[in-house]
């Protein structure tokens, strides 16, 4: 057995026993446990300080488990088919209520499904046999870890173990779309709304936040530093975040105007303007086409509005 298999086994083994593991995926980082284990799912609540009217993502190794554990309709397989494995969840009537244990769910009748595309998620994913629970491995209201260091900094104390998969190549959260009567958008993510809409048509709105994703709290993902958008330069005193022709000497989220890029640095370069002693953080203009929509998403929260 190599390295990478004997701590994927070892991971798999402490997921048995009830313990909790960083996990890397292509978006974030997670913190994983048994999503059929409501002691091991509370100690995932515990470590992050999360309210638990907040219900967690139940992460699959593929479309057939996926199928076992929420009720797929046409929607759900087409979707499933043309993302996954990949950063896209998706909200469906739960079938089996024991797979994905009711704190895992917050009470709900309904679970939150992901196929994550990360090799070593996958990997783990198979090796367990059967659903995890992964929220962003971050503290409740805190940006999500992109690094194996952000994340053993934030919730690696409550881990048995850790696997460091480098850096996340998204850096932003799954797309979440409701599918019930209607199709909704629940949080926009790395799968953009034109790539969704593509595929199963018009998304309804969110019509306020708390239908977003009962979760979604106005002010999350936040660092400790007070956020000023749509700046157009930094004022004395105040960390810069740009992008594109809003240059920045050294925090630029792309200096390309690539707004995949920007994603990927978004959560990293938050940190590091949080570490970096200004008092506020001053970010340029992001478009709100194709991922700009999430990235602003997360500014604007991390900001503290409503979105
Ligand atoms: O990219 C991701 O999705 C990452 C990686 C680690 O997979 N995970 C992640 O999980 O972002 P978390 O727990 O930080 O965010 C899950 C979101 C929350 O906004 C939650 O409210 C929503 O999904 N959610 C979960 N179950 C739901 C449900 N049954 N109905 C509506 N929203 C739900
Ligand atoms: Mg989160």
């Amino acid at each position: 057995m190599n390295d990478a298999a004997h701590d994927i086994a070892r991971a798999a083994a402490e997921l048995k026993g009830g313990g909790l593991v960083i996990l890397p995926t292509e978006t974030v980082y997670g913190l994983a446990a048994d999503a059929s284990s409501p002691r091991a799912v509370a100690a995932v609540f515990a470590a992050k300080g999360r309210p638990a009217f907040n219900p967690l993502i139940a992460h699959v190794a593929d479309v057939a488990t996926a199928r076992r554990i929420g009720r797929f309709d046409e929607r759900a397989e087409r979707l499933a088919e043309r993302f996954w494995p990949g950063p896209l969840t998706l909200v469906l009537p739960v079938a089996d209520e024991a797979a994905v244990c009711d704190l895992a769910r917050a009470g709900l009748d309904t679970v939150a499904i992901r196929a994550p595309a990360h090799l070593w998620a996958r990997a783990l994913l198979t090796a367990f046999g059967r659903p995890l629970v992964a929220p962003s491995a971050n503290r409740s209201g805190r940006p999500s870890p992109t690094t194996f260091a952000d994340a053993m900094a934030e919730t690696g104390a409550s881990a048995a173990m850790g696997l460091d998969g480098g850096p996340c190549r998204i850096g932003l959260e799954s797309t979440v779309v409701a599918l019930l009567d209607e199709t909704r958008l629940l949080r926009p993510g790395a799968v953009t709304r034109a790539e969704i809409e593509a595929v199963v048509g018009p998304l309804a709105e969110a019509q306020d936040d708390a239908q977003r994703s009962p979760g979604r709290l106005a002010r999350h993902y936040a660092p400790d530093l007070p956020l000023r958008l749509n700046a157009t330069a930094a004022r004395p005193g105040e960390a810069w975040l740009g992008f594109g022709r809003f240059g920045a000497e050294r925090l630029n989220l792309s200096r390309g105007g690539d707004l995949a890029e920007a994603a990927a640095n978004l959560f990293t370069y938050l940190r590091e303007a949080d570490r970096s002693g200004a008092t506020a953080i001053a970010v340029a203009p992001i478009p709100q086409t194709g991922l700009g929509e999430a990235i602003n998403d997360r500014l604007r929260r991390a900001a503290g509005f409503v979105g």
